[in-house]
């Protein structure tokens, strides 16, 4: 299996109930490196770019709103297969579908406030990633 990058964030709930130690020693317990990390305040125009896939949802808006409401822990994840283990880890994004023991199941508050986003393919990835973090600021 290739060593591939994902990109993780863990969400305004999240780090507003303390748990950035909590999920961080999670990935790293699964093997996954965290390459790069910053902790940091969405604006509204960089939240609504990187949802940019959603704008026509009912829930862009608000989700959009939630994202800038305190800050959030922006961090490229690193290993094998590293996409599809970080969306296991995550669980459902719906967190009342998300299995025992996933992040979402632990962390989340609602739907929205799922603790954790994470990309949802490679292609993804690579979007996402640039979207936030020049590759010098990247440590394999
Ligand atoms: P995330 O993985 O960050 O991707 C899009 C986000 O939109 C999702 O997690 C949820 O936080 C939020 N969201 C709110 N309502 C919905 C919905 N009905 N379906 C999917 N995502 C939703």
């Amino acid at each position: 299996m290739t060593i591939e990058r994902t990109l993780s964030i863990i969400k305004p709930n999240a780090v507003e109930d303390g748990h950035i130690g909590d999920i961080m020693a999670c990935f790293e317990r699964e093997g996954l490196k965290i390459a790069a990390i910053r902790l940091t305040q969405l604006s509204k125009e960089k939240a609504e770019g990187f949802y940019i896939e959603h704008k026509e949802r009912p829930f862009f808006g608000s989700l959009v709103n939630f994202m800038t409401s305190s800050p959030v822990v922006l961090m490229v994840l690193e290993g094998k297969d590293a996409v599809n283990r970080n969306r296991k880890i995550m669980g459902a994004t719906n967190p009342a579908e998300a299995e025992e023991g996933s992040l979402r199941k632990l962390y989340a508050r609602s739907l929205e406030a799922n603790a954790v986003h994470g990309s949802d393919s490679l292609q993804s990835a690579e979007r996402e990633i640039s979207y936030f973090f020049e590759k010098g600021d990247i440590y394999s």
